[in-house]
């Protein structure tokens, strides 16, 4: 065959979850397409993007799924949950209140996700440095606590967001 019916070794669906506002959106849009809008609208019901991928010479179809923050916006939980192998946990640190909120979410992830999912605690918009309101070692101590992966990004200046979502992508692997 030719470059466009490429063969698919594995299919890996991740799920991102958080606060509205936090950047969940664009860190899809920054990783599938290499897009970012700051005129970003809430998300309503689920949306997702693929990006394919070659890790260890296996081609990689990710299927990120994307999902509204806002309670009154959010589809149905247990579909959104079934069958994803990794979660992106995302918090701002620019408003402690998102990070305070991850064991919640943290809570809905174990309650409907399969026991062994990867999970990847995002400290989003990195870019606001002097707006900071989470201590990295905040964050760093409760991945620890809680055995996720840690990582700050930046969906506006495309810091970390490649390889946060390779980390999960190759540890799902
Ligand atoms: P819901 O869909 O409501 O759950 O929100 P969301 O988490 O998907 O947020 P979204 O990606 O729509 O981004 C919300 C706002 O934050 C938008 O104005 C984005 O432009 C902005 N934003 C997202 N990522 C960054 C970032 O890394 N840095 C900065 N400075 N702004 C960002
Ligand atoms: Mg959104």
């Amino acid at each position: 065959g030719g470059d466009f019916n490429q063969k698919i070794d594995y299919v890996f669906k991740v799920v991102l979850i958080g606060d509205s506002a936090v950047g969940k959106s664009q860190l899809l849009a920054r990783f599938a397409r290499n897009e970012f809008t700051l005129e970003s609208k809430a998300t309503i019901g689920v949306e997702f993007q693929t990006k394919t991928l070659i890790i260890d010479q296996k081609t990689v179809k990710a299927q990120i799924w994307d999902t509204a923050g806002q309670e009154r916006y959010r589809a149905v939980t247990s579909a959104y949950y079934r069958g994803a192998v990794g979660a992106m946990l995302v918090y701002d640190m620019s408003k402690r209140q998102s990070f305070d909120h991850m064991a919640r979410w943290l809570e809905e992830l174990r309650g409907h996700a399969d026991k062994n999912i990867v999970i990847m605690l995002i400290g989003n918009k990195c870019d606001l440095g002097t707006l900071r309101a989470v201590p990295t070692e905040d964050a760093q101590e409760f991945a620890e606590r809680e055995n996720l992966y840690f990582m700050e990004t930046s969906a506006l200046e495309a810091t970390n967001v490649e390889s946060a979502f390779m980390t999960i992508l190759t540890e799902i692997y």
